[in-house]
């Protein structure tokens, strides 16, 4: 290591540029720590089993420790071993979350204290302690029996390692010589259509206009399903990418010609890392970059900084006094990628940092008091307590925002209660808080956390029709306003609220493990709403009507008649017969000839109802010979294989996939002895062609359940259906009342997924699409997001610190929005983007903050009002409109008059 001379000079550099830095050593394998339910579908099953099989050795349980026992205990490891031999102190309540007041009190052992609240997180791990002494003396050898060892508050002996001083983080992994990634991206890969591949060397694959392949020369794809050059079905070749659309493949020249259709898809290829040593390390770090604006040279100063504490620990057993170690920190301050601007900081004295003896003693040496005591005062309101919103309550709790005695307080909403599915990520939540509301047992967990917080938790949800709890005089109550929320909607309104009012916003999402982070400040950022992220893509009606190219068209056509056969229809059904008393009433309506709204479909699922278990096969018999035969055999009756289009070219050619139609099987393994005689007896009619209209135009939306006139054959038809039902007896109140479903994808019990899994991969049969498992039809179906627990704590690691900036006031320069990919890994900080102003005429500016009040009185006049905008602002009104309403247009006509108008 450098030696402490080198240091101070270094540090004198740093001071003399400003230059703001964290390090950070990450690696892929960072991503060690996670699982839950939608984990593996970030992990995938191998992963899952791995991680499942591991055993970890968790050295540390400081702050750091206990957040990474967290999420690897959340993740699913076989086994974790705590080791620390530490007592806890009244530090230790301000950075970890598991350790309470009474432990402290009672001297207890860290280690002891912590294993117990975190084995409670997930009752499949086995977690125990570890207390021997780890020196030079110990004979390391027992390591042996672990897959990963975690070091933490270690001094640098080996392996995996990490630690956080103030505000400067250090982690550094080491997995050997040779280490094989088998996905080297974390994506999955997509089916790209072909349009074009030239015979030649090099041959040269071109794809359709909208799809680019997205590939980077090197990556090998697999082809398949390609007519004409077939030789390449099932053949895997390295690509040179041309352009986003083509790349070549290497010799094609001796192959035979392109006809049409197939595609191709990414291969993984397994990517093999070598890690360096820690001590190659140490004096030639290898720095993940997260902020290109700032040089590099400066994060290595903090490596620096760092290895001198350590030296300083080594030499004198403890670190340096804290008036000293605020130096260091703020010298980190000035070198950290957070950008807090020594302003504040320098101005402070040595006291602000000194411990009180309290749990905030460990904040306090990295932000000074009075930042604390800002904490505490604030008011925030958060939105959303899912698993994000468990994470910031954390953060919440262990820096000391909205403190009782400080009349600060937290306001959470949630309208959501707690699932199964939830546990294995927000770690508040216990098996026994099922089906509690989420907004106040988190707040309950919070206060465990740290008694003195005040948390307001509230059921409702932040929407127009709430505006009256969160009102403007609500808003105008909060410093800020922190989003916990999974979907774009409702970001878009408390952001439209948060401009209104003129408050600050932080906002995070995650997705697998990708995370971001985004800052909005009052008068200086542009707002969420100022910047759209591309519309979802949406399947075309077509396609999922009647041409399906992949199995995520199956799979949305599966849910598409789930909710129509489930949920729509018997909620139709419903709906009438409470509009309409009785069925003898509506027979005699329309036998006088009124048509009813939605009477003809009514009847026919009255007149279908099965009330035998035979029936029930039968219906579904038939619904098998419309979908999977009868519409393929429609579809190539209006569409011959044959058929060509204007231009010559082929009908059915890629993406579009001609339909076999799939014969129904008795000897199917599928269909028991049972059945089979009950399916043998179904009588099917006869298939016949009709001439119908088949939409091919990718543009046209699916129509409107228009309200088609009855036939008079559909109508004698519904009477009859009618009459048979009265005569029949089968107008009960019973039989006028059906249950509607709601899609529950995570009750596997109730046989939702099944269908839908079953239904999408005989569509898929028919199309000759690879079918999709229960488990990935689930996650498409379910419109599942992947997530991990790492990457939601470090999303509200990372909003917890520009919550920090926002309070101290710092300015623009200082706020950074981040991106990360912690699968890659990729570690992105970006300034926002600054509020546009637009100019009026001179020194007069308006932006999407700006908010101009006119005071009036009972009787103001709209000629007053313009007078009043005129004498305050200088400015001619040329117009005054409310909403979309033109109150005044001097040159419409009429206009003037109302200018004397109140
Ligand atoms: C593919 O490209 C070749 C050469 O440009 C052209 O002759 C051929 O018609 C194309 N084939 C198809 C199916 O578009
Ligand atoms: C390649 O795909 C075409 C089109 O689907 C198919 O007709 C052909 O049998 C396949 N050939 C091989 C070798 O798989
Ligand atoms: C705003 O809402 C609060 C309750 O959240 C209510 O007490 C207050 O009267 C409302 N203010 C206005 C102006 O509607
Ligand atoms: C934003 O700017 C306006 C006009 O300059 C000012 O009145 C307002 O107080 C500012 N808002 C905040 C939150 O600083």
């Amino acid at each position: 290591p450098p030696s402490p001379p080198t240091m101070a000079a270094d540090l004198m550099e740093i001071d003399d540029s400003l230059y703001r830095y964290v390090y950070l050593f990450l690696s892929h394998t960072f991503l060690i720590s996670f699982l839950c339910s939608r984990q593996r579908y970030v992990l995938g099953d191998s992963a899952m089993h791995q991680m499942a099989q591991s055993s970890v050795f968790l050295s540390g349980m400081g702050g750091l420790g206990v957040e990474i026992a967290k999420n690897i205990v959340l993740a699913g490891v076989k086994a974790v071993t705590l080791h620390d031999t530490k007592q806890c102190e009244t530090w230790d309540l301000g950075c970890n979350f598991f350790i309470h007041k009474e432990d402290v009190f009672n001297q207890r052992r860290r280690v002891e204290v912590v294993c117990p609240r975190v084995a409670e997180l997930n009752p499949y791990v086995h977690v125990d302690t570890s207390l021997c002494p780890l020196d030079d003396n110990t004979d390391l050898s027992f390591l042996r029996k672990y897959q990963c060892v975690i070091l933490t508050e270690a001094r640098l002996i080996s392996l995996h390692l990490c630690d956080a001083f103030g505000i400067c983080v250090r982690v550094f992994c080491d997995f050997g010589e040779e280490f094989e990634v088998s996905d080297p991206t974390g994506e999955e890969p997509k089916e790209i259509f072909i349009q074009n591949i030239s015979q030649d060397n090099p041959g040269v694959v071109t794809c359709m206009d909208n799809q680019p392949h997205g590939l980077q020369t090197g990556q090998s794809v697999i082809f398949r399903e390609v007519g004409g050059m077939e030789e390449l079905n099932g053949s895997v070749r390295q690509a040179t990418v041309l352009s986003p659309h083509s790349f070549s493949i290497g010799d094609t020249a001796h192959l035979h010609s392109y006809a049409h259709g197939g595609y191709f898809v990414l291969v993984k290829t397994p990517k093999t890392f070598r890690f360096e040593t820690l001590e190659q390390q140490l004096y030639d770090p290898q720095l993940l970059i997260p902020d290109f604006s700032k040089p590099e040279v400066s994060l290595k100063n903090i490596h620096v900084a760092m290895l001198a504490l350590e030296t300083f620990q080594e030499q004198h057993s403890r670190l340096p006094n804290i008036g000293y170690f605020c130096i260091f920190v703020s010298l980190c301050f000035l070198a950290s990628t957070f950008y807090l601007i020594i302003g504040p900081l320098q101005s402070l004295s040595p006291e602000e940092f000194l411990p009180r003896g309290d749990r905030y003693d460990a904040l306090r040496a990295c932000i000074g008091e009075s930042m604390c005591i800002e904490l505490q005062k604030l008011r925030v309101f958060m939105v959303g307590c899912g698993a994000i919103g468990c994470e910031m309550l954390k953060n919440f709790a262990l820096l000391g925002v909205g403190l009782a005695r400080s009349s600060g307080e937290v306001c959470i909403t949630d309208p959501d209660l707690i699932e199964k599915s939830n546990l294995n990520r927000q770690f508040l939540f216990r098996p026994h808080h099922l089906q509690k509301p989420k907004s106040t047992t988190a707040a309950e967990a919070t206060r465990n956390i740290n008694p003195d917080m005040q948390v307001d938790a509230h059921l409702n949800k932040v929407c127009p029709a709430t505006e009256s709890i969160y009102n403007d005089s609500f808003y105008s109550g909060l410093n800020l306003v922190v989003t916990a929320l999974d979907n774009v909607e409702a970001r878009r309104y408390v952001d439209s609220r948060c401009v209104s009012n003129q408050r600050a916003l932080l906002d995070s999402g995650t997705m697998g493990t990708k995370g971001h982070t985004e800052i909005i400040v009052p008068n200086l950022t542009e707002s969420y709403n100022s910047h759209r992220d591309p519309p979802e893509e949406e399947i075309p009606f077509c396609t999922l009507k009647s041409f399906p190219s992949v199995i995520e068209h199956t799979i949305q056509w599966a849910r598409d008649k789930f909710e129509n056969a489930f949920v729509h229809k018997p909620s139709m059904y419903n709906a009438f017969w409470q509009t309409h008393s009785s069925a003898e009433v509506v027979l005699l309506r329309m036998q006088a000839g009124e048509s009813l709204e939605s009477s003809f479909q009514v009847i026919k699922l009255m007149s279908r109802q099965p009330s035998q278990w035979e029936q029930c096969i039968a219906i579904a018999r038939l619904k098998f010979e419309k979908y999977f035969k009868r519409k393929a055999l429609q579809l190539l009756h209006s569409f011959p294989l044959d058929t060509r289009l204007k231009d010559g070219s082929l009908f059915w050619q890629s993406p579009k996939r001609p339909p076999t139609p799939i014969e129904f099987d008795l000897q199917d393994p599928l269909t028991s002895i049972k059945l089979s005689r009950i399916l043998s007896e179904v009588k099917i009619p006869e298939y016949r062609p009709l001439e119908k209209c088949i939409e091919t135009d990718e543009t046209a939306k699916k129509p409107d359940q228009v309200k088609l006139p009855l036939s008079s054959e559909e109508e004698r038809e519904a009477i009859l259906h009618l009459e048979q039902a009265i005569s029949t007896d089968r107008v009960t109140p019973e039989c006028l009342r059906m249950s509607p479903l709601q899609f529950e994808k995570d009750d596997d019990s109730n046989g939702h997924i099944d269908f839908i899994t079953a239904a999408s991969a005989l569509r898929a049969k028919t199309y000759n699409i690879e079918p999709a498992d229960r488990l990935k039809t689930k996650r498409i179906a379910g419109k599942i997001i992947p997530a991990i627990a790492t990457a939601t704590a470090a999303v509200a690691g990372l909003v917890a610190l520009e919550l920090i900036k926002v309070v101290g006031g710092y300015g623009f320069e200082s706020f950074k929005n981040c991106f990360f990919n912690l699968a890659i890994p990729v570690f992105v900080l970006t300034e926002p983007a600054a509020v546009k102003k637009t100019p009026i005429r001179n020194n007069i500016y308006f932006s999407i903050w700006d908010c101009w009040t006119i005071f009036g009185h009972e009787d103001f006049t709209l000629s007053e009002f313009m007078n009043a905008v005129r004498e305050k602002y200088g400015l001619e009104p040329t117009m005054v409109v409310h909403g979309v309403k033109m109150l005044y247009v001097p040159v419409m006509p009429g206009h003037s008059k109302r200018l004397k108008v109140t």
